[in-house]
């Protein structure tokens, strides 16, 4: 870097390369710096881009990163389509009609393969859109450990029975995210992600119609565009963040305190239980929230990665290589 000839060259660089790497378990910050020095700068161009046309697309890309990395590691399980006799995971329950982003990673994938061939995993991709998605609704940033290899396989029974359920009580969240070796802290500011994107009434009638846990006023609002019964209103989306959905901010976890909240699995996090004094600090602190959200989803993106030979690098996200 000191030897960079002029101020506008060494600009480019600091662009591209982080001045500092790091390790994290076996991925790196810096994995990509020789063999793809553009690939930060495509992603986040290509996230921008997505994000102007669909407002939504900075949240279904960070929810995108955790459903992969919550069934057999962050591997781009996710993105393996159905096709003759393989089942992938799309169709599990709780990704079908509801995960979204795929065309999204699918165009990264394409810019970045004109950009270096054969070099750059699907799941470094989606760690990388998560991570730009959060950035671009102004959340914090950081340096993605990567170097990551895609899977061979997916699983259609671990998609359904590893991700948590929007019913689930306390107990059973900090189970799950036990389960891969996050803790609590992690799991109630990893939550913290709730602050932008939506949800179906299909995910949240059951706490606006049945829980006693819940501002009155709030609930009736809610019930407002999701009928009681199942069936027509079932797609119907609400902000999981009222006032701030598209924003990354610390919003969320006051919404936590006023019980204005769609999922019981999130208000679960502020019923008197032992997350209870964390949401408290993350409502009055948004610098502690950014700073342990990104710990948290280093964690999240240090779940069994394939790295070394194991696995491959697909040509295309959506197939596995053929031969
Ligand atoms: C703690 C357990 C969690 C549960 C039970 C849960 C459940 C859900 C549900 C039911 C939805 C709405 C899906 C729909 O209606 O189509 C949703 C949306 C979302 N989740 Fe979670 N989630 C959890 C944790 C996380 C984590 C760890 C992240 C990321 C770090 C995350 C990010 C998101 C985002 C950004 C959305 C909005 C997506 C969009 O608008 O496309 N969630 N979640
Ligand atoms: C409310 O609870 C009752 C009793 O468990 C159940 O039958 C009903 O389906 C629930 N309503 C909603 C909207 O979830
Ligand atoms: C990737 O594979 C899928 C098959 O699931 C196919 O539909 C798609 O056209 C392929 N994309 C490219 C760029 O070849």
């Amino acid at each position: 870097m000191a030897s960079s000839s002029t101020t506008s060259h060494f600009c480019l660089l600091v662009a591209f390369f982080p001045l500092s790497s790091a390790v994290y378990g076996q991925l790196s910050t810096s994995f990509y710096a020789s063999s793809c020095p553009a690939l930060e700068h495509i992603v986040r161009s290509a996230v921008a881009q997505a994000i102007a046309t669909d407002s939504r697309m900075g949240a279904s890309l960070l929810r995108l990163f955790f459903h992969d990395c919550f069934v057999q590691g962050c591997d781009a399980s996710i993105l393996l389509d159905d096709v003759g006799s393989f089942v992938g995971e799309k169709t599990a329950f709780p990704n079908v009609n509801s995960v979204r982003g795929y065309d999204v990673i699918d165009s990264i994938k394409t810019a970045v393969e004109a950009n270096c061939p054969g070099v750059v995993s699907c799941a470094d991709i989606v760690a990388l859109a998560a991570r730009d998605g959060t950035v671009l609704l102004g959340g914090p940033s950081w340096d993605v450990p990567l170097g990551r290899r895609d899977s061979t396989t997916a699983s259609r029974t671990l998609a359904s029975s590893d991700l948590p359920s929007p019913a689930s009580d306390l107990a059973t969240l900090i189970t799950a995210f036990g389960n891969k070796g996050l803790s609590a802290r992690d799991m109630t500011a990893l939550s913290g992600a709730h602050t932008v994107g939506y949800a179906q009434c299909k995910n949240f009638r059951s706490h606006i119609y049945n829980d006693t846990d819940i501002d009155a006023a709030f609930a009736a609002l809610r019930r407002g565009s999701c009928d009681y019964t199942a069936g027509p209103t079932d797609g119907n989306l609400a902000p999981l963040d009222e006032r701030t959905e598209l924003a990354f901010d610390n919003a969320y976890y006051a919404d936590l305190e006023a019980r204005r909240v769609l999922l019981r699995s999130d208000q679960e996090l502020f019923n008197g239980g032992s997350q209870d004094s964390l949401v408290q600090d993350y409502s009055t602190d948004g610098a502690l929230f950014f700073a342990d959200f990104v710990a948290a989803m280093i964690n999240l993106g240090n779940i069994s990665p394939l790295t070394g030979n194991a696995g491959q690098i697909r040509a295309n996200c959506s197939v596995v290589n053929s031969s």
